[in-house]
C-alpha cells in the first residue's frame, strides 16, 4: 500500500518546463476534494468506493504539492455538515481517515510533511482522534510542506469559536472590546498562524465553497475543474496552478505598472 517514494522539489528549470513562474507559485494551495460518490456511482460500485480511490489522489497530490515547492496544503476531508449523510457512509470515512493517518504518517514524516488537522475533532470515534494526535505528534517538527487536513471542519463553526474566545477574553478583562480588530479574530482561528489560502480548487464542477475556509478565503483565487476527486493528480494541479498564474491579484487596489 505505502510504496516508498521520495518526492524531491523541482528546481527552476524543472517548474517551468511544467509552465510554471518558479517566482509566482501559491504560497498556501486549499482543496475542497469533490466527487467521489459519483466517481463510485459511474462505476456502479459502492459511495464508500469513492472515498477509497480517492485516497490515491490525496497520496499524489501531497506529493506534487513538495515536488513543486507549495509550503501549505490544506485539504478539505469531512465538513460539519458532512453528518447528515447516511450513518454508513460517515463511519466508513471516518474509519477510512484513521487507517490513513496511522499508515501514510511515517512517510509523511520522513518526506518532511507537517501534519495539522482542523475542525472539531471531539465529536469524533476516541481512534480517529488518538490517531490525529499520532500524526501531529510525529511530523511536529517537520517543515517541507504543511498539509493540514479540515475534519468535522466548517468557516462559520470556526469563526464563531473565535469569537467566543474574544467574548471569554473580553470578560477576563484581558481584551477591550474597542481593541478587537481584523487580527485579534484572525488569530483565534485554527489555521493560525498559517498564511491565508491563495488558490482554492474545487473539483467535481460544484462551484460553492460549501462553508470552507470562510474567512480566509477573501481573497484567495477559486479554480473549479471538472475533474473528480479521486482522478485529481498532478497534471491536474499543474493546470490550477497555471491559471492561478494567469490571474492578477489587486487586493482592491489598481494593476501594477
Ligand atoms: C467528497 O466527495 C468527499 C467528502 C465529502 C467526504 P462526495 O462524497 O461529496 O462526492 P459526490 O459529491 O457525492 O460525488
Ligand atoms: C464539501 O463537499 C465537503 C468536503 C469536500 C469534505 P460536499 O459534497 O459535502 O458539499 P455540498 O454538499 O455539495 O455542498
Ligand atoms: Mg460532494
Amino acid at each position: 500500500m505505502t510504496s516508498p517514494s521520495t518526492p524531491q522539489r523541482l528546481d527552476d528549470e524543472g517548474l517551468r518546463a511544467l509552465g510554471l513562474d518558479p517566482a509566482r507559485l501559491p504560497v498556501h494551495v486549499a482543496i475542497i476534494m469533490d466527487g467521489n460518490g459519483r466517481w463510485a456511482v459511474r462505476r456502479g460500485l459502492p459511495r464508500v468506493e469513492g472515498h477509497r480511490a480517492g485516497r490515491a489522489a490525496i497520496r499524489r497530490t501531497v506529493e506534487a504539492a513538495v515536488e513543486l515547492g507549495i509550503r501549505v496544503l490544506t485539504l478539505f476531508a469531512f465538513s460539519t455538515e458532512n453528518w447528515r449523510r447516511p450513518r454508513e457512509e460517515v463511519e466508513a470515512l471516518c474509519a477510512l481517515y484513521e487507517q490513513v493517518l496511522w499508515e501514510e504518517t511515517p512517510e509523511l514524516a520522513r518526506n518532511g510533511v507537517r501534519v495539522h488537522v482542523i475542525g472539531d475533532r471531539s465529536e469524533f470515534p476516541p481512534s480517529l482522534r488518538e490517531a490525529i494526535r499520532y500524526a501531529e505528534e510525529s511530523t511536529a517538527g517537520n517543515e517541507v510542506l504543511h498539509l493540514v487536513g479540515a475534519l468535522n471542519y466548517g468557516g462559520r463553526a470556526e469563526i464563531v469559536q473565535a469569537a467566543r474566545a474574544l467574548a471569554a477574553a473580553v470578560c477576563r478583562g484581558e481584551l477591550r472590546a474597542e481593541a478587537i480588530g481584523e487580527e485579534e479574530l484572525a488569530s483565534r482561528l485554527q489555521t493560525y498562524p498559517l498564511p491565508d489560502p491563495d488558490l482554492i480548487i474545487r473539483t467535481a464542477g460544484e462551484k460553492r465553497l460549501s462553508n470552507f475556509l470562510v474567512w480566509q478565503s477573501a481573497y484567495a483565487e477559486l479554480h473549479f475543474t471538472d475533474v473528480l476527486w479521486p482522478e485529481f493528480d498532478r497534471q491536474a494541479l499543474v493546470e490550477a496552478l497555471r491559471d492561478y498564474q494567469g490571474r492578477i491579484r489587486r487586493f482592491g487596489g489598481l494593476d501594477a505598472g
